[in-house]
């Protein structure tokens, strides 16, 4: 039988924005749970929650100072294991954000790592004596800009962080600190979870020698201090599969399809290896090539056919608009484009996985200087990297602050949420969440969407065509990516879905129309 995460379509909770509960303007674990009828309504199978556990929200919970518990202001662990029943109840899988690579430094480990060089969980992290010249051990830069190595005046050593100074790097080649970490795994599968997504997992082992990594010739600044080297040495180590695989093994020992998403930015050959090269690791390498391609039809076609040619056998492919990292679809590409967008997701191979807010069209919201919240915006302000905007609050209906608080919201809400909410596009036919729920109530139904076999059509122009096929079933799949019209003679049948509504026209696709067909045999 098909395991659900091949068939099923994942969406992403930001908790700190989803739903608040109790009146302090963060999201919290009782309000999910109050709105896991949307989900449900929408026809998603399962939910992944970033992170949730204590921290002192450095990184807003990619801090985490213990990977067992949660953090008061999401609520208890009785509070989650009440979502968690709930969610099943419903049908719906939930998955957690496991953040391996680090911890917070507000973590019992890391606070005894660094009381001393001979404490025994020193070596839980990396600590290195000063360079040559007295500075850092090497070159390394952090992904939020600055050396990646901070200074220990007591101990009189640096310790690594890919992120924050907050996150030091965990040594995964410490055969203790991977026995805590898979022991982690196992605190969450015993309860029940269905599954993790994996905090940058090809980050998690280092070169042993740390070695310089190599300048970057076509950096420029405003692309972010990170790009100024090549991560070749801090990122995408050998060792690293042993231990996803490790991780698969502690998935597959339980009951039922646990699975793992892997967070991966590389190239598409290096991603592939994350499916397994001697055992089989993650299910789902994240593939986030639709967020960074160029939204043009002859682009997105070579991007998908290459994709598909380079899974491994038995690979099973997924899809990725946005995330609480990344400008939002509908910023990116436009309101009427991101209509558009949300029907290649959902019906592309493979499995789709929904940021929460894109299911009504929400667009990055600018937030005031004086509102600022994320590090990667105060460390390197002006550039564009924050990711405040794409974590705003979720618009439910148009009371008070959107439904989501009855509180002051941690970050705004946009100017347009009285009409963008959920309520207002649930009862409006051409709405943006009505197409999404047609769409996946099109997955459900269509084996050929869900399952089925893929094939890019000819196309000319902006248009993006193919076609998904199982058994006798037969679906055409049209995308016009412009806003003019375009030469494409859809085939006879019957429209499912269109991102327009009213007639195709002969011949044609209409500017920014998307249509879902079922052919006649
Ligand atoms: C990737 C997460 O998606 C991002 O939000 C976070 O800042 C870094 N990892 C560090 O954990």
């Amino acid at each position: 039988m098909t395991p659900w995460w091949q068939s099923g379509a994942i969406y992403q909770v930001y908790p700190r924005s989803f739903q608040d509960s109790d009146g302090d303007g963060i999201g919290d674990l009782n309000g999910i749970a109050a709105r896991l009828d949307h989900l449900v309504a929408l026809g998603v199978d399962a939910v992944w929650i970033s992170p949730i556990f204590p921290s002192p929200m450095a990184d807003f919970g990619y801090d985490v100072a213990d990977y067992c518990g949660i953090d008061p202001r999401f609520g208890t662990l009785a509070d989650f294991d009440a979502l968690l029943a709930a969610a099943h109840e419903r049908g719906l899988k939930l998955l957690l954000d496991f953040v391996p690579n680090h911890s917070s430094s507000e973590h019992p480990w890391f606070r005894q790592s660094r009381s001393s060089r001979d404490n025994p969980k020193r070596d839980w992290y990396i600590w290195r004596d000063p360079g040559p010249d007295g500075g850092p051990p090497n070159n390394w830069i952090s992904d939020f800009g600055g050396s990646a190595w901070a200074w220990d005046e007591a101990t009189g050593q640096y310790y690594y962080h890919a992120f924050l100074k907050e996150q030091p790097d965990l040594n995964w080649r410490n055969p203790d600190l991977r026995r805590a970490m898979m022991d982690v795994l196992r605190f969450w599968f015993d309860r029940g979870v269905d599954g993790f997504r994996i905090d940058v997992l090809w980050h998690m082992v280092k070169h042993a020698d740390f070695p310089d990594n190599p300048a970057n010739p076509d950096y420029r600044p405003e692309m972010g201090e990170m790009h100024a080297v090549h991560q070749l040495h801090s990122t995408d180590q050998p060792e690293v599969h042993g231990i996803a695989a490790e991780m698969r093994s502690i998935a597959d020992s339980y009951p039922g399809d646990r699975v793992l998403i892997g967070e991966i930015y590389l190239p598409v050959e290096r991603l592939m290896h994350y499916y397994g090269l001697d055992a089989p690791e993650v299910h789902l390498p994240f593939n986030f090539q639709l967020i960074d391609a160029p939204w043009q039809a002859r682009r997105l076609a070579r991007l998908i056919g290459d994709y598909e040619a380079a899974l491994p056998p038995g690979g099973w492919p997924n899809w990725v608009l946005g995330n609480h990292d990344r400008p939002r679809i509908a910023t990116r590409v436009g309101e009427a484009q991101a209509r558009v967008a949300a029907m290649l997701l959902l019906t592309l191979r493979g499995t789709p996985t929904i940021y929460y807010g894109d299911e009504i069209g929400l667009a990055d919201v600018a937030i005031p200087a004086d509102r600022v919240q994320d590090p990667r915006e105060l460390r390197e302000p002006g550039l564009g990297l924050g990711r405040d905007p794409v974590r705003t609050p979720m618009p439910w209906n148009d009371s008070e602050n959107a439904g989501f608080t009855t509180g002051e919201p941690w970050l705004p809400l946009g100017p347009d949420w009285r009409t963008r909410n959920v309520a207002a596009q649930g009862v409006d036919d051409a709405s943006v969440l009505v197409l999404y729920k047609r769409l996946l109530h099109l997955r459900r139904k269509h084996a050929a969407l869900a399952t089925g076999d893929f094939r890019l059509l000819e196309a000319e122009g902006d248009v993006l065509a193919y076609e998904r096929w199982q058994g006798d079933e037969r679906i055409v799949v049209a995308l016009n990516l412009s806003a003019e019209p375009q030469p494409f003679v859809i085939p006879e049948g019957e429209v499912l879905a269109s991102t327009l509504g009213g007639e195709p026209q002969p011949g044609t696709l209409r500017g920014d129309e998307g249509v879902v067909v079922l052919t006649r045999p």
